[in-house]
């Protein structure tokens, strides 16, 4: 072997022994791990990388069996005690399934290292499978995403039915091909199961990405109202309050009334919410109770919804809106070139559950304006340089008004 790479090999691995991980920024971190993901490519033969690839499925199913099954439940039940481990006896106690079932999927979680094998029939933790127990926003997460895999499954056999051209109608695209049901989010109202685990993953950090819009919109200058009585913001498929509470607790002074409003199924889970946030019923396929509030906000609301539907949506808002209102909108924007991976993913999953889209600035421009909306300014934090990187870590906020 070639010295330098027998050197590399070495020093590569004396890095990944020693490490300090709890010390290391997320910038640094997410830096080292791009590093690692270049070397990665230039490594990998096109063999490898389709290996890889196309068995990523069956390694996340695997996970999905396990958190289904509450395998992670039975191994951190016991993880706390004595010497931490959990024999196959003891899982097939908990969960009720057939030993072989068991012994396969435990086998398949160790050979990704999610467990440890101690021995034949005997099993250990790892901070991996910790994460994974029932009550962690991970497991909710993993639900979620794996849900969808049986959508893109079905892709391929979508576009030879229906001829290669973007989905554009929710109600008729790539996941009623492959689900049995209306619309996704009626999907998620009647499957509990589905619904809870989309609901937290809505709460998760990873789609919090960035500045929240008030630390970079100037909110005291624009945002005013003369009462308490008059509404101040109108957070429209707000879910669970998330950004009204942050926003409560950056401005508990401000004057007006915020008002939260989702479908019932997720409305009636909102919990915890400081006095002064009202909560209402509302789909915004319909007329807008709420009428001249000072500014009607979207986050991440119209992204599931192809241009068909998200005017559909907008002209709602626009009916109750006074010459004075503002609608803010808070979203991905796509750079023209160079998207990056994480931002095509998220295209690619907008394409499949909604028929919808990751849109560039040209493209909500053009939204905006067919729902009969001006787009007033784009806003980003001052240090958002508009490069891939910078609006895949950041959304940007748009600010429209009435034409
Ligand atoms: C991607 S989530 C965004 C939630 C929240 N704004 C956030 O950023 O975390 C989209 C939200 O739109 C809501 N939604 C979907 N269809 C709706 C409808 N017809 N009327 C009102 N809300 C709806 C969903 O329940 C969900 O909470």
């Amino acid at each position: 072997m070639d010295s330098d790479i027998a050197n590399l090999i070495k020093h590569t691995n004396a890095v990944a022994d020693t490490l300090p991980m709890a010390d290391l920024p997320d910038s640094e971190r997410r830096q080292l791990l791009q590093a690692c993901d270049r070397l990665k490519a230039k490594l990998e033969t096109p063999f490898d990388t389709i290996a890889r690839l196309a068995f990523s499925a069956h390694q996340a199913i695997a996970l999905r069996l396990g958190v289904d099954l509450k395998l992670f439940d039975a191994i951190a039940a016991k993880a706390g005690q004595a010497d931490g481990s959990v024999s196959l006896h003891e899982l097939v106690g908990a969960t009720g399934a057939e030993s072989t079932i068991v012994v396969r999927i435990m086998r398949f979680l160790a050979a990704m290292s999610v467990v440890k094998e101690l021995d034949q029939g005997l099993y250990g933790s790892t901070p991996f499978s910790a994460a994974l127990v029932s009550s962690s926003p991970l497991s909710a997460g993993l639900i979620h995403s794996t849900h969808f895999i049986s959508v893109l499954a079905k892709l391929p056999e979508y576009f030879q039915t229906n001829g290669w051209k973007s989905p554009d109608d929710a109600f008729n695209g790539p996941f009623q091909f492959a689900i049995d049901s209306p619309h996704y989010f009626d999907f998620l109202s009647t499957n509990t199961y589905y619904g809870q685990a989309f609901n937290t993953t809505m709460t998760m950090s990873f789609r919090r990405r960035g500045q929240d819009w008030f630390e970079f919109f100037p909110v005291a200058d624009r945002l005013c109202v003369p009462s308490d009585d008059e509404p101040l913001l109108v957070d429209i498929g707000g879910s669970q309050g998330e950004d009204l509470k942050k926003f409560k607790a950056k401005f508990p002074a401000l004057p007006g009334k915020l008002i939260l409003q989702d479908l019932p199924a997720v409305v009636q889970g909102a919990c915890d919410l400081p006095a002064g946030i009202e909560i209402q019923k509302y789909d915004f396929f319909h007329e807008q109770p709420v009428k001249n509030a000072k500014v009607y906000f979207m986050r991440t609301v119209l992204h599931d919804w192809p241009d068909k539907q998200a005017a559909q949506i907008l002209e709602r808002v626009r009916e109750a809106m006074s010459p004075d209102s503002i609608l803010l909108i808070s979203e991905s924007m796509l750079p023209e070139l160079g998207v990056l991976l994480s931002s095509v993913l998220s295209d690619m999953q907008m394409m499949g559950s909604f028929a919808s889209l990751e849109r560039t600035e040209a493209q909500w421009k053009a939204l905006l304006e067919k729902a009969g909306f001006e787009l007033v300014h784009t806003w980003l934090p001052g240090q958002c340089d508009r490069s891939a990187q910078s609006l895949a870590d950041q959304p940007a906020l748009f600010e429209a008004r009435r034409i």
